[in-house]
This record gives C-alpha cells, structure tokens and sequence, in this order.
C-alpha cells in the first residue's frame, strides 16, 4: 500500500509541486466550493496512476489546488466510496495522500441523515466524534510504519481546537450549527429504522456512508481533524417520509450557500 500511495504521489508531483497546508473533502452538494476558490492547478483522479475513480453521478473526481485567502488547500472534488466496491485501503489512499502531499489538517464535509431527533433537514452539525463499528477499519493489513503507529489512539479524532473554530466560524457567519456524533454504516442503501434505533442507542446522531474512515485514517497518520455534516433528511423511522437520494441532494443544494460560506471561513481560520 505505501508503495502504491508513493506512486500516486509522484503522478502528482509530475504535474504540480503544490505544497496544500489544508486538505478538504466536498461532499453531496458542495462540490461547487472547489470552482470558487483562487484556482493553482487541477488533477483528475484518472490521471492518477493506481488511485480509485469515483463512480457516483455528479461527483466530478479530481483534485483541485488553490488558496482560500491565503491559505493553501488541496480540496477534493469528489471522494471514494466503500460502497463502490474498494477496499477500505483504497477509499482512504487519496486522504492519505493530501497528508503526503504536505496537507497537516483536514476539513472533511457530508450529508447525513438526522438520527437525534431534534434535528432538522437542512441542520450543520460539528462532527465531535465518530462510531465505525458497523464498517472495516481502513488500517486493517500491513500498518504502514511510514505514516503511523500500529495502535493508534482515537481519544480525539476531531481536535477541540477545531471544533470550536467551526463554532466561532459559524457565530461570525451568523449559521446556527448543531453538534454530535457521526455513524459510519456502509451504503449504498439506507438504514433501516431497526438499525437507525440501534445507531441511537449507541449515542449517534447522524448516519452517513463515509468520512468516519477517512478522519481515522488522517488520525493515523498525525493530521489535525474536523468535520460538517449536512442533515440533508431525517434517518429512517425518525420520520415517516420515505428515504431517496433526491431529497438528500435538494436539502445539500438549499443549503449549499451556507455551508461554502462556513467551509471558506474555517479553511481561513483552522
Ligand atoms: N443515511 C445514510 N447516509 C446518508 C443519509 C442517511 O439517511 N442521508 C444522507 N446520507
């Protein structure tokens, strides 16, 4: 594995020597973020020799490099899921290549399902911690020694420090956010409300199918981490409307203003 992300990194560093401080991950409905920022350099995830292309419909896949202010990020437009058929080394390989391109924090963003029930669609939330027992852990196999510790700690995955950046952030913009736990289940489909009782009962309030991952495996290799979700629908049996993909990307795209705004800031600030 580190053999392959030393490859994908130098397909890379062929075409841009970039050096990003901060890595960020556009999820359902924000990808458009990535067009607005001050644009360095673009790479396709297909030009990128042994990295996992995307699948999903309106994910663009491809890297894009620039300066929010004066800050430099590489953002991911467009993530990999598990529920495309990867291994979880493979959804968590273009993560761990933003740390090795020089990345030291992450902003990582989705769309979630509200499991608290005071929760709204349309809510942010300050991910303030995660639950991946119901997928694989991304470090299963070979650690690689290069990037982290066989056992790493997962005490605080997402820093306070950031956390209460994201708040202070969302004060100054005037967003009301919400704060709570993220449930990692695998997709493609939605839960049912047997499983979405059960994700309550282990303390969750929001359910979604990625970026749990992808924070452990930041974690594991050093980065600092945060994370925004957005409660695009409430999770199955918290209401009696039915789940489908449409809701969830009309929600994001309602509430996209907000969140790019909330996402510029923190860039700025973390
Ligand atoms: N469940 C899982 N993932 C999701 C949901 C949900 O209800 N909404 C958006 N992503």
């Amino acid at each position: 594995m580190y053999h392959k992300l030393m490859g994908c990194l130098a397909s890379v560093r062929e075409k841009t020597e970039f050096k990003p401080e901060a890595a960020v991950i556009l999820g359902s409905g924000l990808g458009e973020f990535a067009n607005e920022i001050r644009i360095a350099d673009t790479i396709s995830y297909e030009d990128i020799k042994g990295f996992p292309v995307s699948t999903v419909k309106g994910h663009a896949g491809r890297f894009v490099f620039g300066y929010v202010e004066e800050t430099p990020v590489v953002i991911m437009q467009g993530r990999v899921h598990y529920y495309e058929g990867y291994p979880m080394s493979d959804v968590v390989l273009p993560t761990r290549l933003m740390g090795m391109m020089g990345a030291k924090k992450l902003l990582l963003t989705n769309a979630a399902g509200g499991c608290n029930p005071e929760f709204k669609p349309g809510d942010l939330m300050i991910i303030s911690d995660h639950i991946t027992t119901a997928v694989p852990s991304p470090l299963i196999g070979p650690n690689i020694d290069e990037l982290g510790t066989r056992f790493p700690d997962m005490s605080e995955v997402y820093s306070r420090r950031l956390q209460e950046v994201i708040g202070a952030c969302a004060k100054e913009c005037g967003i009301k956010v919400q704060k709570g736990v993220y449930v990692q289940f695998t997709g493609p489909n939605y839960e049912t409300p047997a499983e979405i009782g059960l994700a309550r009962s282990w303390g969750a309030d929001a359910v979604g199918m990625s970026t749990a991952v992808e924070a452990m495996a930041a974690r594991h290799m050093g980065m600092e981490v945060c994370g925004i979700s957005c409660i695009t629908n409430m999770a199955a049996g918290i209401s009696d409307v039915q789940l489908d993909h449409k809701e969830v990307q009309e929600t994001a795209d309602k509430v996209a203003k907000d969140f790019k705004k909330l996402v510029a800031e923190v860039i700025i600030h973390m």
